[in-house]
C-alpha cells in the first residue's frame, strides 16, 4: 500500500486457450485530494513483452505501455468491474468480512476466483494456481438452504460462525443482484439461479422458459436446465466463459455492455444507455459487426415484446474465446407484467423515441444496427408471432398455470404495436 488514501492491487489474466494466470499489470486505486476516486492501471513490462499477450478490453485498457487513468465506476476501469462481485456476491463477502467498511478493492480482492472472465486480482505479485474445485450438483441442496438462510438474514454477524463459514460455499464473484452460486458437473461449470421467498412467480422455471422462447425466436441464449432440488427448482446456466479442457478450465475474457458503452451506473447518469449506441460501439469491436449488429437487434426487440424492463447494460456482455471479440449468448430475460397497456419502457434508449418499447421505435434507427428496413421489419414481425405462442413454450417448460397467467401481461402488450 502507498498511503492511507492509496491501494493497490495485481491484476492477472489467463490467455487465450492456457488454464492458468499470468499477471497483467498493477491496478492502483487512489482517493484524490478533493475526495473523488481515481484509478490508474499500468501494463507490467514482461507481460507487453509478452508475444501471447492479449489487452484486457478492446476499448480502455489497451496494450500500450501508459498509465492509463478513470474517474469513472468509483474509478475501477469498467472491465475490472465487471470481473468484481454485484449486490448477491458483495452480501456474501460482507457476512464473512471482519472489516465492517468495505471498499471497491476489498470486493476485488475478497471475491473468489469463479469470477465472469478471465481476469484476477492480488497482492502478490505471482498469481496463484487457478480453482480447481467447485461446488458440484449434489451440493445443491445445501447451496440452496444456505442462500435462503442469507436472503432471510438468518446468518449471524459473526465470522467465526460456522454458517458463515459455510456461506464460502456460496460465495460467488459473479454479478447480479439475484441469489446465486457456480457448480460443476461433468459437462463444465454452471450458474446455479435459486428463486427468492419473495418471488412472485417461479423465476427459475420461467427464466428458463425465456431462454428457450429467446432461441425460438432466433437467438443465441447460453444453454440452461432445471433441477428440482428438495422440491425446490433451481435454473443452471451453462457458463459461456469457461471451456473445460482436460487440465482444466479455459477462460474468455469478457466484459458487459456497459463497460462497452463507457457508460455509468449510477440512474442520473444514465445517458449512455442506449441500443443504439451500443450497435455502433460494437461495430468497432466485434469481428463480424454485421452478424452481431443483427444479433443485438434481435434481443432489443425480444425484450420489448417479452417487456423485459431490466435490460440494462450488464445484462448484455462480450466476450474473447482467442484473439476476437463478439456478442456472448443471451442471459438474464425476465418478462414484467406490468400495468400500463400503452407505454413500457426499456432499460435502454431503442430508437427516436427514446427508450419505449414499441415496434415504430425499435425499427428507426435500423441502419446503425446494418439492417435494412426490410430485414428489420421482418426480424420484428417474425419475432412478434414467435412471441405471441409464449404460452406454449411457458407450460411445455413447466411453469404453472397459475404463473403462465400472473405473467400474462408482459407479452406482446398493446403499445408495442401502436
Ligand atoms: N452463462 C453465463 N456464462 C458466463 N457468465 C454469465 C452467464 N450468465 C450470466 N453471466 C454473468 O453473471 C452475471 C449475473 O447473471 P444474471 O444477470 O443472470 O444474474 P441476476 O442476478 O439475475 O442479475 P440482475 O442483477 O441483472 O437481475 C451477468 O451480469 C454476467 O456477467
Ligand atoms: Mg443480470
Amino acid at each position: 500500500m502507498t498511503s492511507s488514501t492509496a491501494r493497490e492491487c495485481f491484476v492477472y489474466i489467463t490467455l487465450p486457450g492456457s488454464i492458468s494466470a499470468v499477471t497483467a499489470g498493477r491496478f492502483v486505486l487512489e482517493t484524490t485530494r478533493t475526495g473523488d476516486p481515481l484509478g490508474r492501471f499500468v501494463y507490467g513490462r514482461s507481460y507487453l513483452q509478452n508475444p501471447k499477450a492479449v489487452p484486457i478490453d478492446p476499448v480502455e485498457l489497451i496494450l500500450a505501455t501508459r498509465t492509463f487513468e478513470t474517474a469513472r465506476l468509483q474509478g475501477i476501469f469498467g472491465a475490472l468491474r465487471d470481473a468484481g462481485p454485484d449486490y448477491w456476491g458483495r452480501r456474501v463477502i460482507e457476512k464473512h468480512a471482519v472489516r465492517t467498511q468495505l471498499g471497491e478493492m476489498d470486493y476485488l480482492l475478497e471475491s473468489p476466483d469463479d469470477r465472469a472472465g478471465a481476469l484476477g486480482f492480488g497482492l502478490s505479485q505471482v498469481p496463484p494456481a487457478p480453482l480447481r474445485k467447485f461446488n458440484k450438483t449434489i451440493d445443491l441442496e445445501k447451496l440452496q438452504g444456505l442462500a435462503e438462510a442469507l436472503m432471510k438474514d438468518e446468518i449471524p454477524d459473526d465470522p467465526e460462525a460456522q454458517q458463515v463459514q459455510d456461506l464460502l460455499l456460496l460465495g460467488t464473484s459473479m454479478g447480479g443482484a439475484r441469489p446465486k452460486a457456480v457448480v460443476q458437473d461433468e459437462d463444465g461449470l454452471w450458474i446455479a439461479k435459486f428463486n427468492r421467498p419473495d418471488d412472485r412467480w417461479n423465476n427459475t422455471r420461467v427464466e428458463h422458459a425465456m431462454l428457450r422462447l429467446a432461441r425460438q425466436c432466433g437467438i443465441n441464449v447460453a444453454e440452461s436446465r432445471i433441477e428440482n432440488v428438495a422440491g425446490r427448482d433451481v435454473l443452471l446456466i451453462k457458463r459461456f466463459d469457461r471451456e473445460q479442457i482436460d487440465a482444466g478450465y479455459t477462460r474468455a475474457r469478457m466484459i458487459s455492455g456497459l463497460t462497452v458503452l463507457r457508460a455509468e451506473e449510477a440512474s442520473e447518469a444514465r445517458t449512455r444507455w442506449s441500443y443504439v449506441l451500443l450497435a455502433e460501439e460494437l461495430r468497432r469491436i466485434v469481428s463480424e459487426p454485421k452478424k452481431d449488429g443483427r444479433e443485438l437487434f434481435r434481443r432489443m426487440c425480444f425484450n420489448a415484446l417479452i417487456s423485459n424492463l431490466d435490460d440494462h447494460p450488464r445484462n448484455h456482455a462480450f466476450i474473447a474465446r482467442a484473439e476476437d471479440w463478439a456478442l456472448s449468448p443471451a442471459y438474464d430475460l425476465t418478462p414484467s407484467p406490468v400495468v400500463s397497456q400503452e407505454r413500457r419502457d426499456l432499460a435502454m434508449e431503442c430508437g427516436d423515441l427514446g427508450r419505449y418499447a414499441n415496434r415504430k421505435n425499435i425499427l428507426s434507427q435500423h441502419v446503425r444496427f446494418l439492417l435494412d428496413q426490410e430485414e428489420a421489419e421482418k426480424i420484428v414481425d417474425d419475432m412478434t408471432s414467435q412471441v405471441a405462442k409464449w404460452y406454449d413454450t411457458v407450460r411445455a417448460c413447466g411453469v404453472l398455470e397459475r404463473d403462465a397467467e400472473t405473467i400474462r401481461a408482459a407479452f406482446v402488450y398493446p403499445g408495442f404495436m401502436l
